[in-house]
C-alpha cells in the first residue's frame, strides 16, 4: 500500500470543493487499512475516513492528516434462517447495491434508490428518504475497532441507530466500517407510505423495479444534476421537536406537514417547507455567497457552482441559520459533515 502526499480532495466529493489531503491512502482490504492507521498512529496524526465523499464539506485548506479512501468491494446474497441477507463490503457504491437488491427480487431497500455514495457512508448516516431508513433492514455491521484494533461484529441495536444517527457519528474515530449485512425478503412488501411515492402510482401497487425508477425520477425532479453542479443533498437535518413544540408551531404555521418519527413521540419538522418561499415563512432566492444558493427546486439543498468555495458553503449556511432561528427560534444543525482542516 503507499501513502501518497498532497492529493486534491475536491475531484472526491460531490462538491466538487476542498484543498488537499495531506497524506492519502486507498484502502482496499483489511491489511491495508492496519498499515495506513499505523502510519497515522506513528506520526500521532489524525485521520478522515472517505466513503463516496457525497455527505462531507472538506475545508479549503483540505486535511491536515491523512484520508484513507475505503476502496474495500464486493457484493454477496447468502440465504440463512428462512430470510435473505445481502452483505456489502463498506467501499461498495449504494445506489449499485440496490440496484442488485431489486434485480434479484429482493424487497426492503428500493425506497433508498438513487442516493450517491458508499455502503459504509450510507450505514454511518443512516440513510432514509421516502419513508424508508437503512436501519430498518440493516442485521449486523463488521467494523475495525480501532480501541482494541479488533475486528467486531456489531448488531443493528449497538449501532444505536436514531434519524441521521448512528454510533459511528457518536463515537467518531472508533469505528472503521468494513461490511454491512441487510436482511431482505423475497415476499413483495412495497412501502408507499411517503405522499409522493403515493401520488406517483395514484393507487395502483407497482412492481419492485417500478419503485426503484419512481424514487429515481422523483430524485431527479429535487436535487441538482451533478453534471452541472455540486451538491451533497440535504444540507441541514431537519429538526426534531416535542409534540407540544411542534404543535406551536403547526399553528404559528397552517399547512405546514409534520412527520412523526419511529419509535419516538418526538415529531420532525420539515425544514424544507420552512425555507420554501411560496410557503411565507423565508424567501431566500436572493440569497447567495459565492456560487452557493439554496436550491430552488429543494430548499434544504445546497448548490453550488464553479469555483465555490467551502468557506462560501459555511457563510450561506450560517446566514440561513440565522435566518431560522430569528423566524421560529429553531437552531438547526447540518446534516452535511464539516471537515475541519
Ligand atoms: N418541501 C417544500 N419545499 C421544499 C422542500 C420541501 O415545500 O423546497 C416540503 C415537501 O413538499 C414535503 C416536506 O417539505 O411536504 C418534506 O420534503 P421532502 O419530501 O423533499 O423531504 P425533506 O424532509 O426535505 C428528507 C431527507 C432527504 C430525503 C427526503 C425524501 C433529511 C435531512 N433529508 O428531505 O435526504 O431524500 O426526505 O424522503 O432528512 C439527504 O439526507 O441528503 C437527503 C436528501
Amino acid at each position: 500500500m503507499t501513502i501518497e502526499k498532497n492529493i486534491a480532495l475536491f475531484p472526491l466529493t460531490t462538491f466538487g470543493i476542498g484543498g488537499p489531503a495531506r497524506y492519502f491512502a486507498l484502502v482496499q482490504n483489511i491489511q491495508e487499512m492496519r498499515e495506513a492507521l499505523a502510519f497515522a498512529n506513528a506520526r500521532a496524526m489524525k485521520i478522515f475516513v472517505l466513503g463516496g465523499g457525497s455527505n462531507v464539506l472538506i475545508d479549503d485548506k483540505g486535511f491536515d492528516g491523512l484520508v484513507l479512501k475505503i476502496e474495500l468491494k464486493g457484493v454477496e446474497t447468502v440465504k440463512e434462517d428462512g430470510h435473505m441477507l445481502i452483505v456489502a463490503a463498506a467501499g461498495e457504491s449504494w445506489d449499485e447495491l440496490v440496484g442488485r437488491a431489486v434485480k434479484e427480487n429482493l424487497w426492503g431497500i428500493e425506497n433508498l434508490s438513487g442516493i450517491p455514495g458508499s455502503v459504509g457512508g450510507a450505514v454511518v448516516q443512516n440513510i432514509g428518504a421516502y419513508g424508508s431508513a437503512l436501519s430498518q433492514t440493516l442485521e449486523w455491521v463488521e467494523v475495525l475497532d480501532r480501541e482494541s484494533d479488533s475486528v467486531k461484529t456489531l448488531t443493528k441495536e449497538a449501532c444505536k441507530f436514531g434519524y441521521r444517527d448512528s454510533i459511528f457519528k457518536r463515537e467518531p474515530g472508533r469505528y472503521v466500517l468494513l461490511h454491512a449485512a441487510f436482511s431482505l425478503d423475497s415476499a413483495p412488501r412495497p412501502d408507499l407510505s411517503y405522499k409522493d411515492l403515493a401520488l406517483y402510482f395514484e393507487g395502483r401497487v407497482p412492481s419492485l423495479g417500478e419503485i426503484r425508477e419512481a424514487v429515481i425520477q422523483i430524485r431527479k425532479k429535487k436535487f441538482p444534476d451533478l453534471n452541472f453542479e455540486g451538491t451533497a443533498g440535504s444540507f441541514f437535518k431537519n429538526p426534531v421537536l416535542s409534540g407540544e413544540e411542534a404543535k406551536k408551531l403547526a399553528l404559528k404555521y397552517p399547512g405546514m406537514p409534520l412527520f412523526a418519527l419511529p419509535e419516538s413521540p418526538n415529531i420532525k419538522i420539515p425544514l424544507g417547507w420552512i425555507l420554501d418561499y411560496r410557503h411565507g415563512v423565508l424567501d431566500l432566492r436572493d440569497v447567495r455567497v459565492g456560487g452557493a444558493r439554496m436550491f430552488e427546486k429543494q430548499f434544504l439543498v445546497i448548490a453550488t457552482e464553479k469555483n465555490t468555495t467551502a468557506a462560501d458553503v459555511k457563510e450561506l449556511a450560517k446566514i440561513v441559520q440565522e435566518k431560522i432561528l430569528v423566524a421560529c427560534g429553531i437552531s438547526v444543525e447540518p446534516e452535511v459533515h464539516i471537515v475541519a482542516r
